[in-house]
């Protein structure tokens, strides 16, 4: 991938407001070491997570019409909460205006709200950072970040999704049909 690091940083600060692209960075470094941990590629992790947000800060009823310009499918949940579509939009929009990038980077940036059954390696990287990076304060995010390399990687990010569902229902937020969808394909069949 060659890509300028340089460039992209510059690019993904002009893009995103101070804070985003502060988390952003911070996203970055922990991909980074968590693909270290688990034997991934280093240097497409941390891309990943530098340009995860690129759509983080675009408004509800921009990133409607851009997804329907881009033919990305809109779900009513979509309608009901546009910002779950800061992921596919940007994940679009970064492979537009860096054709350069591999398609492992641009899936891990599109399904870094909700997941996908048989999502990457490198995708559950980038999603489990984006969950414990230093800027989340939160007790489960500390006790998450400490389980990086001690636990396989698939179930640091079973942990990582089931507190973010655990999140979801505890604030009465709606459940995107993708989140279902990834839970089913985690999930055990087995009754405890
Ligand atoms: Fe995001």
């Amino acid at each position: 991938m060659a890509l300028d690091r340089a460039a992209l940083l510059d690019a993904m600060r002009r893009q995103l407001s101070r804070e985003s692209a502060a988390h952003s960075e911070r996203v970055a470094v922990m991909a980074r070491r968590i693909a270290e941990s688990y034997g991934l590629d280093a240097e497409e992790a941390y891309v990943a997570g530098l340009l995860h947000d690129w759509s983080r800060d675009a408004d509800g009823q921009s990133l409607l019409a851009e997804a329907r310009l881009l033919g990305i499918p809109v779900s009513e949940i979509d309608e009901r909460v546009p910002y779950l579509l800061h992921a596919p939009v940007g994940a679009r929009l970064v492979k537009r205006e860096f054709p350069q990038l591999s398609q492992s980077v641009v899936d891990a940036i599109s399904v870094h709200t909700c997941g996908a059954p048989e999502m990457s390696d490198l995708a559950m990287a980038v999603f489990v950072a984006d969950s414990v990076e230093p800027g989340r304060t939160h007790a489960s995010a500390a006790v998450l970040r400490a389980a990086i390399g001690a636990l396989p990687l698939r179930e640091l990010f079973v942990r990582t999704y089931a507190d973010g569902l655990r999140h979801l229902i505890e604030k009465r937020r709606p459940m995107h049909p993708q989140t279902l969808k990834t839970w089913n394909w985690l999930a055990d069949d087995r009754v405890a």
